[in-house]
């Protein structure tokens, strides 16, 4: 590198538009081209031969700087990309990468007014929008550094709530504390309660019906079979969204249960909680206004960046009280300001990214209606999807339809069509997703993920996942079909 504070700004600034140019020219935020990979894929020790990491005496020139850069756009997963339908996430909209920016730029820390004056405004103001939003008068909330982190909030303001004195004596003196779950929850409910020091025998999974929703009466029975053994239970988790089956729990029956039962519900919106954005989806989380407690992820529906993870609670003061160290060097009561917004006490981290500002400058850009109508396209292409997929010879659902985006089902190859469908039968079923997912990401043209569901007896099966942005169209649904009969005809 040139030497010289003037030599180092101007390859800096060299730099920085070069990722801008390969933003532009890889269509990003635009709307990649379908023709283009997905992804070029190569074996860990191939491309670790080929980026050459190495970190000298003397830095490189800005030359080689930039073929880096070129190498992390030629080799990365595009996200971005109308045919990534991996995960729970994918594409970002322009609005939020903008704002993710230039939060990065600021390079400040989401804890005290003073170091982060207008973002914490940002926060304050998204916070009391989501509280709204989610059906309460009054709430508080904070954005965490993930959804599974926002669970395991949800469960230590669960168990402060019973006992506070939790707090500074731990939970040696308690009877071992239990939280319920369905056995289709996120995996994060296990680790809560091991980094919590329940242990993960302590979260009772409980029984779903066959679209993977938890079943209330189970729910009922679980929490008696507890009681029974002389443990507490004190947390139920529903989730609005699972992340397999996209299943949502009947949260009115579970808050009937709750209350009987005076449990703290939270509710794991992390996925499916975007549909609250749409008023033809929306009445799937009827019920949300009566937890205590909501975790929802924008990152992954709504096209905001990972991470963007809003953790909101319904009872005004406890996250503070339940969290608070009261740090004298960084929370000093005798500000000259109004120091109530100092809010970085309530969470367990002292530093925190700021994750407010890209989701409010993506709503406030383009505003609710066009969230409303991407929301609305999403769930209709998965619906498409499943329609369609159910009227190919060679597929089976393993759904009749979806309930989030999450289409799920198999593909069964013309080698095994026509044949007793035992057991043996359903172990080579098994093998075809894994078998077309690799076919897939050799050749680049798309990502779609596979799984199990080992509780409820089925070997793997295809989930197709849809997020808001880019916004899916019916003509890339029957894209998709057409792919996996391609890669899969021959299996
Ligand atoms: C239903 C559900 N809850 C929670 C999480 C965890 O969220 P995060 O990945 O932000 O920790 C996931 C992740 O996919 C999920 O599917």
């Amino acid at each position: 590198m040139s030497s010289g504070s003037e030599g180092v700004r101007e390859t800096q600034g060299r730099l920085l538009e070069k990722v801008l140019e390969i933003v532009k020219r890889e269509q990003l935020v635009t709307g990649i081209d379908p023709s283009k990979k997905v992804i070029e894929f190569m074996h860990p020790e191939e491309l670790k031969s080929l980026l050459a990491l190495n970190i000298g005496r003397e830095g490189v020139d800005v030359n080689e700087a930039s073929s880096t850069l070129e190498k992390v756009a030629r080799y990365s997963v595009k996200t971005q990309h109308p045919h990534y339908y991996n995960q729970l996430y994918g594409g970002i909209d322009e609005a939020a990468l903008t704002g993710a920016w230039i939060t990065e730029a600021f390079n400040t820390n989401q804890h005290t007014y003073e170091v982060a004056p207008v973002f914490t405004l940002v926060e304050h103001y998204m916070i009391k929008w989501m509280v709204r939003l989610f059906g309460w008068s009054e709430g508080d909330g904070i954005f965490s550094p993930g959804g599974s982190m926002s669970n395991m909030y949800g469960m230590v303001l669960a168990r402060y709530k019973k006992y506070p004195e939790v707090k500074q004596r731990g939970i040696a003196s308690l009877r071992p504390l239990v939280a319920l779950t369905s056995d289709q929850a996120h995996y994060s409910i296990g680790k809560a309660a091991s980094w919590m020091g329940l242990g993960m025998d302590n979260v009772v999974p409980v029984k779903t019906d066959r679209w993977g929703r938890m079943d209330p009466e189970a729910l009922k029975e679980a929490v008696k079979e507890a009681k029974e053994k002389g443990k507490d239970p004190f947390f139920v988790n529903a989730t609005c969204g699972t992340t397999v089956l996209g299943a949502y729990d009947p949260l009115m029956e579970i808050a009937d249960v709750c209350q009987e039962e005076g449990l703290w519900l939270h509710v794991d919106a992390c996925w499916g909680g975007t549909a609250i954005v749409s008023r033809t989806y929306k009445h799937l989380l009827d019920g949300i206004e009566r937890a205590d407690s909501v975790a929802w992820n924008p990152h992954k529906m709504l096209g905001v960046s990972l991470q963007c993870s809003p953790f909101i609670v319904r009872h005004q003061g406890l996250l503070h009280e339940s969290n608070s160290a009261s740090a004298t060097y960084l929370f000093q009561q005798d500000k000259f300001y109004d120091v109530s917004y100092d809010t970085g006490d309530k969470s367990f981290q002292c530093g925190r990214k700021v994750d407010a500002f890209k989701f409010y400058f993506l709503l406030s850009l383009h505003g609710l209606d066009e969230m409303e109508r991407r929301v609305d396209a999403a769930f209709s292409a998965s619906r498409y999807l499943s329609e369609q997929a159910g009227k190919r010879e060679g597929f089976r659902l393993v759904l009749e339809q979806p309930q989030c985006t999450n289409a799920c089902f198999w593909y069964i190859p013309p080698s095994l069509r026509g044949q007793q469908e035992d057991e043996q039968w359903w172990q080579k079923v098994g093998k075809v997703a894994p078998k077309i997912k690799e076919k897939m990401v050799k050749a680049g043209s798309m990502m779609i993920g596979y799984q199990p569901v080992p509780q409820k007896g089925l070997v793997n099966f295809i989930r197709h996942i849809n997020t808001c942005y880019p916004t899916p169209t019916h003509e890339q649904m029957d894209q998709v079909l057409d792919e996996i009969e391609r890669l899969g005809a021959d299996l």
